[in-house]
């Protein structure tokens, strides 16, 4: 038996995710919480003729959270404001470090042993937030905790077929490093199968790779950032791990981590000077992330210079989620 639960489930990620989760057949009950609305979409999901039985909660003084939490296997979490336009996700940072702490505190307490996914922005410091609290309640297994950047993949083979033509489908890009401009990095070398970008053509995809979100945030003018496409890439995320618990293997999908606690995460750990947490393709297994792979040593020399840029990005932005919980005295 499968619990999900979708913190944030009212938003607009929340509502299409828990959609795409309530008619999963891996899922069998979903428990919806939000601060706002939640009877109400927790009540037309219900009404849908799939397997998951369909709960939902609001605060009610604590209680809300510990009901949604407990027995979870597995959390995912898309609380929080989204971008207007002009603003950056670490713009975001004031507002969601303070729902990411809170949310998972209620994980560390209710939900200890559950996966817990990350999408609230920004991702590279509200992951960081989020294994600090977990540390604190002495319940971190950096095996189950992801940093979502599934949508930077499936942006990454949908741009790439625009370029070369063919199905976005046929398309699998490595996309390392963190979740936000310059620090999100494309390895178009290693694209499966081989592709070749054209020359003239490369720098412009590697920073609609990059800044994609903006093409949605402009789009929408003021009204949010990317919602349905984020479902989407959340669902496919929590699908992949759902079927590797079941027992499916080979599944590997990149995802932010922390380094350190993941089979394989020191190797990319000294290959990235040393930042406790970044993205790469985890092999994903019944317990969690089974092993981190590294995929930096063949990058050429191009992507070299964006990995430069994303890790001088990423270890401010970590600084900034880790001191948030565990101030270092100055
Ligand atoms: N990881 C990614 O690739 C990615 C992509 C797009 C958006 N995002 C991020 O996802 C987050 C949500 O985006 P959205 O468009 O769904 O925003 P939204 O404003 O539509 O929805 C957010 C929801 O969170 C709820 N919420 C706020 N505080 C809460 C709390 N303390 N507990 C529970 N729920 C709470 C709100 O009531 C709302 O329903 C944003 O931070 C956004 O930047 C991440």
């Amino acid at each position: 038996m499968v619990k999900a639960a979708v913190l944030g489930a009212s938003g607009g990620i929340g509502q299409p995710l828990s959609l795409l989760l309530a008619i999963s057949p891996l899922v069998d009950e979903l428990s919806l919480y939000d601060v706002v609305n939640t009877p109400g979409v927790g009540a037309d999901l219900s009404h849908i003729n799939s397997k998951a039985k369909v709960t939902a909660y609001l605060p009610e003084e604590g209680k809300g959270l510990e009901k949604a939490l407990t027995g979870t296997d597995i959390v995912v979490i898309p609380a929080g404001i989204p971008r207007k336009p002009g603003m950056t996700r670490d713009d975001l940072f004031k507002i969601n470090a303070g729902i990411v702490r809170d949310l998972v505190t209620g994980v560390a307490k209710y939900s200890p042993k559950a996966f817990v996914l990350i999408i609230s922005n920004p991702v590279n410091s509200t992951v960081p937030i989020a294994a600090e609290v977990l540390k604190k309640h002495e319940v971190f297994d950096a095996t189950k905790l992801f940093g979502v950047t599934s949508l930077d993949v499936v942006r990454a083979s949908t741009f790439v077929a625009d370029v070369v033509g063919g199905s976005p489908t046929d398309y699998k890009v490595p996309v390392v490093g963190g979740h936000s401009g310059e620090t999100i990095v494309p390895l178009l070398s290693q694209i499966t199968p081989k592709t070749e970008i054209p020359s003239d053509k490369l720098e412009a995809l590697v920073k609609r790779i990059q800044f994609g979100g903006d093409e949605v945030v402009k789009a929408k003018d003021g009204t949010g950032s990317a919602t349905l496409s984020m479902a989407y890439a959340g669902f496919k995320f929590a699908e992949s791990l759902l079927r590797a618990v079941k027992g499916e293997t080979g599944i590997v999908e990149p995802t932010y981590v922390y380094l350190d606690g993941v089979a394989g995460g020191k190797e990319v750990k000294e290959a990235v000077g040393g930042l406790d947490f970044f993205a790469v393709p985890v092999e994903l297994g019944p317990t969690g992330a089974v092993r981190a792979t590294n995929p930096l040593p063949q990058a050429n020399e191009y992507e070299k210079t964006l990995l430069e840029e994303a890790k001088k990005g990423l270890a401010g932005n970590i600084v900034k989620g880790t001191e948030f919980i565990t101030p270092t005295s100055k």
